[in-house]
């Protein structure tokens, strides 16, 4: 029996003001059984064709309705919800909720969602054929298929109106068969992903510490591609500003020091490492008990290196796939060379860092190497740049995998 692609998958289904709101009840069901996870949000219009109630039942979880709800939103916010999403799935899309949709207002909660999310929307049109061929509608349709949103339909046939023509909802199994068809078999299913992020902070006394530049961005990113591409992911991060992605195990660090204890407690359990942290080489060999008082003209301070985790994680036994990175102001491709030589990894991916390059900003270039190949992976933001390593990583992990399943 072929597995379903649907399984775990993550289905924000929108469901709006028609009277084909009737078949998102079967559409529900149809999804669960393939495995999907259905979150339902209705608009306040969709409410009056089909009750939340029904669609909660169906879907196992609460209908989401309202933007100012305080109590669903205490357990998830709508940009939390946004991100949960793997795809935002509208059936039946109404004409209002397509011109909304087109003019980009969030003025109710699912309106509100697909501005805040970047999973791929698609649109199943449900409305009067009359509607549908209306030069505004047509032209709304244009410009949101311009900007990438899918739209599924409408069939031609009888209308609850008791009109013929286009703007039938596409039947539930069709839809179901298509997402089928979308959902590619996740590249890194089941597979164990451990990501450390960030900067670390050594500290010299209670109130001061030795840090770096780092902002945490592109392993943030990385936890959130290998997320998407099926892993279960563990993010050790060093102290960043940014949000988590949702469904992935956060583990907060400081110190080089603590990141080495968190990353060797688990590594005996992953089977990806990527080392993203920008880990502070060398630490305050004795940091001061007492805040330190500028009383002497000149002082020294004394540090000692850190453990090396990346060195450490590749030299375990047994080993996970490890990738390391290398940052580098000057010879970059003789240094990440030689990186991966030395700390035996099983990829290195490196970046020209300096003023405006690489640290604290959204952009990243990287070129990446591992015995006996390389590939660059070209300059894009560090979001799309995440995904293509996540996809290489994969592919070269797939093959050494299998190299020792035979071997
Ligand atoms: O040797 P260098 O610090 O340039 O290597 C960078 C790579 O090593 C990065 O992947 C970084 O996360 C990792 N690293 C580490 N622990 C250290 C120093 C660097 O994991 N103490």
């Amino acid at each position: 029996m072929e597995i379903s692609r649907l399984q775990r998958r993550r289905i924000l289904l929108g469901v709006t003001g028609s009277i084909a709101a009737y078949k998102s009840a079967e559409l529900i069901r149809r999804l669960r059984q393939a495995g999907a996870e259905v979150q339902v949000v209705m608009t306040p219009a969709a409410a009056r064709f089909v009750t939340p109630l029904t669609l909660q039942a169906l879907s196992g979880r609460p209908v989401r309705r309202d933007l100012f709800d305080v109590a669903a939103e205490a357990a998830m916010g709508h940009i939390e919800l946004a991100r949960w999403a793997d795809w935002i799935l509208i059936a039946p899309a109404s004409a209002d909720f397509l011109a909304r949709l087109r003019i980009g207002r969030a003025d109710d909660l699912l309106a509100t969602l697909c501005l805040a999310s970047e999973a791929p929307v698609i649109l199943v049109p449900a409305m009067n054929r009359a509607m549908w061929r209306h030069p505004a509608t047509r032209d709304n349709v244009a410009v949101l298929e311009g900007r990438g949103v899918e739209i599924w339909g409408p069939a031609s046939g009888a209308q609850a109106c008791g009109e013929e023509g286009p703007g039938r909802m596409l039947e539930p199994a069709e839809i179901v068969g298509r997402l089928q068809a979308l959902g590619k078999a996740p590249l890194l299913g089941g597979v164990k992903v451990m990501i450390t992020a960030g900067p670390t902070r050594e500290a010299v006394d209670p109130v001061r510490f030795l840090s770096n530049r780092s902002s945490g961005r592109m392993g943030y990113a990385l936890a959130q591609a290998a997320r998407e591409a099926g892993a279960e992911v563990t993010l050790v991060s060093g102290p960043v500003s940014l949000e988590p992605p949702s469904g992935v195990e956060v583990i907060r660090v400081e110190s080089a020091q603590q990141m080495y204890r968190q990353v060797m407690a688990r590594v005996g359990r992953c089977d990806i490492f990527i080392g993203a942290a920008a880990v502070a080489d060398y630490t305050p060999i004795r940091p001061a008990v007492a805040k330190l008082k500028k009383d002497q003209a000149r002082i020294t301070l004394e540090l000692v290196r850190t453990p090396d985790i990346l060195a450490a994680v590749a030299a375990a036994s047994p080993r996970p796939f490890t990738v390391g990175f290398a940052a580098e102001t000057e010879r970059l491709h003789e240094y990440a060379r030689a990186k991966l030589d030395r700390k035996r990894l099983d990829m290195i991916a490196a970046n020209r860092v300096g003023p405006g390059r690489g640290f604290e900003t959204e952009d990243n270039a990287l070129w990446v190497l591992w015995p006996g190949g390389e590939r660059d992976l070209g300059r894009a933001s560090k979001r799309e740049l995440a995904r293509r390593l996540i996809e290489l990583i994969s592919e070269r992990y797939g093959q050494e995998s299998r190299a020792e399943n035979s071997g």
